[in-house]
């Protein structure tokens, strides 16, 4: 299936209120952790987008049963987790998919494989194989890529210092950690990535400690029969990012986004957005399911100016950094991302991708070894010409960067393959619909 979507140039104002997508990441650890209670819970707000679906179908393969009650809610039986599998664990797009089930599986006593589409296959595994394998892990891997197998093996706990900063890795560690008795499994990392694992363990009652050690951020885990307790799932701020960027580069726009998810190891695009000068509010936050969640306003924002984010923000922002980039093209002056090299290894290379397709906007974009340079002096009011033909390399996030710099081009642009958007937002373009309806 390829489908392509064509932007028509300027769009209407952004205006009204919309409820964010539910949270990819936590979508699905709520699956996975909560399989770990082995027990009957319920899951509100789950995201049906294709990744989720993908650890969702691995889940009924590994002998969970689970039932939609309605549209995103669903009840997760996981009383026969887990059992042998028939069938290879197609992954799919989802690195978060293979790497979080590499460590729970890791643990268990059964043989399975984890394959996944061409994008995952590209993308390096030997970063979660190497700990694993520390702790006893048996993995074989095509030489530190996917297709994943995994064999039986008694694990036991180790302290591992990460080089990068990544949820996936700490969250693949702590995962094993979790199912060892005799052990500990400490996991360190150099800046916080995103703490969805460690915080929905601790609210299952998990027996992990969260602290900071020698200048790491650290988490410390043994096993602990978890409580089955009901999960709702905080709206996805990754998701919200694109509408946040747009409402702010398009004239007259003022919107709402409700429910939010707020959690501070992911809300350095709000930061950097208030830096930038952006009209970003933050409404109504509160604690659910130790999560902060809350509402947030955005209005066009015409006095933009570039700024240089690095160091510790960047795996607080990481996946945000196209659309970032986006918004600097907007900006009066420069601005730089430095010590994001791990763009690399993601769903594409978004260094290359993200500089290469902002390129065919007009944009004044330099690609560096670890982020960009951008210079948006020039591109004022306005981007970017547009006519630009967008690929997006089985990205979503390059894809619905596409649609945005449409949004605010001169010319018709079409997003070839538009439909990768499905990935981690389905109901996109109805957002857009909605909110330039009057
Ligand atoms: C994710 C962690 C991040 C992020 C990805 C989702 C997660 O990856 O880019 O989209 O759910 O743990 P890394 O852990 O590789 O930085």
């Amino acid at each position: 299936m390829h489908e392509s979507v064509v932007t028509k140039g300027f769009s209407a104002p952004l205006k009204g209120e919309i409820i964010v997508p539910p949270d990819k990441s936590v979508s699905h650890r709520s699956l996975i952790i909560g399989s770990l209670t082995k027990s009957n819970i319920k899951i509100s707000n789950f995201l049906k987008s294709a990744d989720c679906l993908a650890t969702l179908k691995i889940l009924e393969e590994l002998g969970c049963k689970i039932n939609f009650l309605d549209e995103n809610t669903l009840k997760l039986d996981a009383s026969n987790a887990y059992k042998t599998p028939k069938k290879d664990l197609y992954c799919g797009n989802s690195g978060t998919t293979m790497r979080l089930l590499s460590g729970l599986l890791s643990a268990q006593n059964i043989k399975c494989t984890l394959s996944g589409d061409i994008s995952l296959s590209k993308r390096p595994m030997k970063r979660i194989i190497e700990p694993l394998s520390k702790m006893g892990a048996r993995i074989k891997s095509n030489d530190g890529k996917a297709p994943l197998v995994i064999e039986q093996a008694k694990l036991s706990g180790i302290e591992y210092v990460s080089p990068v900063a990544s949820a996936q890795v700490k969250s693949a560690l702590l995962l094993a950690g979790a199912q060892i008795t005799e052990s500990t499994t400490t996991v360190l990392e150099p800046y916080l990535s995103r703490n969805h694992s460690e915080r929905m363990l601790e609210f299952l009652g998990s027996n992990i400690k969260t602290y900071q050690k020698d200048g790491f951020f650290a988490s410390t885990i043994s096993h602990a029969p978890l409580i089955p307790k009901n999960l709702h799932v905080i709206g996805d701020i990754s998701s919200a990012a694109f509408i946040m960027v747009a409402a702010c580069v398009i004239k007259n726009s003022d919107v709402i986004l409700r429910g939010v998810g707020l959690n501070p190891t992911r809300i350095g695009i709000i930061e950097v957005m208030q830096k930038m000068n952006a009209e970003i509010e933050i409404l109504n936050k509160t604690l659910r399911c130790n999560e902060e969640i809350g509402d947030v306003r955005i209005k066009y924002s015409p006095d933009l100016k570039g700024i240089n984010i690095s160091g510790e923000i960047i795996p607080r922002l990481i996946d945000e950094i196209p659309i970032i980039a986006l918004l600097a093209t907007q900006a009066d002056g420069i601005t730089t991302i430095k010590d994001a090299g791990d763009l690399k290894n993601k769903e594409s290379d978004r260094i290359a991708s993200v500089a290469k397709e902002l390129r065919k906007f007009g944009a004044n974009i330099e690609p560096t070894d670890d982020g960009f340079i951008i210079d948006g002096k020039n591109n004022q009011k306005g981007l970017l010409n547009g006519d630009a033909e967008v690929e997006c390399y089985h990205d979503h996030r390059i894809a619905m960067m596409g649609y945005i710099a449409g949004l605010i081009s001169k010319k018709p642009c079409k997003i070839n393959d538009f439909e990768w958007v499905e990935t981690s937002f389905p109901g996109f373009l109805k957002i857009f619909e909605t909110l330039t309806r009057e």
